[in-house]
């Protein structure tokens, strides 16, 4: 028998209605909240780490400054994530505490490395291209405060992903070595980018509960599906080939039939064992403790503000 809240949540949600921080919400629903929304935040703020190793060495003026407002925006998306975990209940130190010591996922595309200037072409074009298809279908979630996060989200990624396809771009009308440099980065990221979308639906624990909740709208197989379809023409007009050679237009099923991701490779990154998982959560270690005066002189000052108000 559904207690007077649970009917009342659940017809919210039936009709396509928000859910909002002082509304009543199964636990259930909040905890799986904290854990997607954190775990999105925590990617975007490590996901500056990858990026931010070639902002000193951008090719141009013009492309440091594209990058580091890229960069930027990463920080401004984690920081609205951040804020709207804040509104179920957790606290940014609870989720500093979970990222640095290891206890927190991240998104698994951040944990690999970024050798050359065409990587950045590669992350914006297939990584950020990777989370549009993730995160437009985010803007409808039924949790007020996550879906209007993403549509900000969303606007900015659009950029990322069209200054990645330009830098590609540029590269494949460029010298033989600079063409095979783009190939190389699009063979490295690639699959990873697709496995990005998270496992196959019949090894996604979240999915069902999820979908029942409109927190996620599309299977990650979908969207992974949606992903390859806008990435075939695109790739064509680079003149990159994609390095999956079973992947073929099905004409039955209207989509691309793609080779297998390397699901041991996946599930080996989530343990932590991906090539840069260490030095990625070192340097956020570092970071968080480099700026620990910060946040005391910010406490110190907040409180003789407070002093000086009752004074
Ligand atoms: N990296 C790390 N962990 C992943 C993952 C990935 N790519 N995909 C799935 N997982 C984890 C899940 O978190 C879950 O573990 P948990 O229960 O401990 O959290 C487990 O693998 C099983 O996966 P499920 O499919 O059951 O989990 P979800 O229903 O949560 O689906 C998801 C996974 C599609 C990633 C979903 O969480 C989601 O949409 N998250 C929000 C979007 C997001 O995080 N995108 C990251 C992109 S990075 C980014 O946006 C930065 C951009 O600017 C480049």
């Amino acid at each position: 028998e559904l207690s007077e809240e649970e009917r009342l949540f659940d017809e919210l949600v039936a009709n396509e209605q928000r859910i909002e921080p002082r509304d009543w919400m199964p636990d259930a629903y909040r905890k799986t909240l904290i854990r997607q929304i954190s775990q999105h935040a925590h990617s975007e703020i490590i996901g500056m780490q990858p990026e931010g190793n070639w902002i000193t060495r951008a090719p141009s003026l013009k492309r440091k400054a594209i990058l580091m407002a890229k960069v930027q925006d990463e920080a401004g998306h984690g920081l609205y994530l951040y804020s709207a975990a804040q509104t179920l209940g957790i606290t940014r130190d609870e989720m500093m505490e979970q990222l640095i010591t290891g206890r927190a996922k991240y998104s698994s595309i951040f944990n690999y490395p970024t050798p050359t200037w065409a990587d950045m072409g590669a992350i914006g074009w297939l990584v950020d291209g990777a989370a549009i298809c993730n995160q437009v279908p985010l803007c409808r979630a039924s949790y007020g405060p996550y879906g209007r996060a993403m549509v900000r989200v969303c606007k900015e990624e659009s950029f990322h992903q069209r200054q990645g396809f330009e830098i590609l771009l540029a590269l494949m009308r460029g010298t033989d070595e600079q063409r095979q440099m783009a190939q190389d980065a699009v063979n490295r990221w690639y699959w990873p980018s697709l496995a990005m979308f998270g496992p196959p639906d019949d090894q996604s624990p979240n999915s069902a509960q999820s979908m029942k909740w409109k927190i996620k709208r599309f299977s990650n197989d979908e969207l992974r599906q949606r992903f390859v379809g806008m990435l075939v023409p695109q790739a064509e007009i680079l003149g990159v080939t994609l390095p999956d050679p079973d992947l073929r237009w099905n004409e039955d099923k209207g989509e691309y039939d793609m080779g297998e991701i390397d699901w041991d490779e996946f599930f080996e990154v989530l343990r932590g064992n991906g090539p840069c998982n260490a030095e990625r959560l070192e340097r956020r270690r570092t970071a968080h403790e480099d700026g620990a005066w910060v946040r005391e002189a910010a406490a110190e000052y907040a409180r003789k503000q407070a002093a000086r108000s009752e004074g």
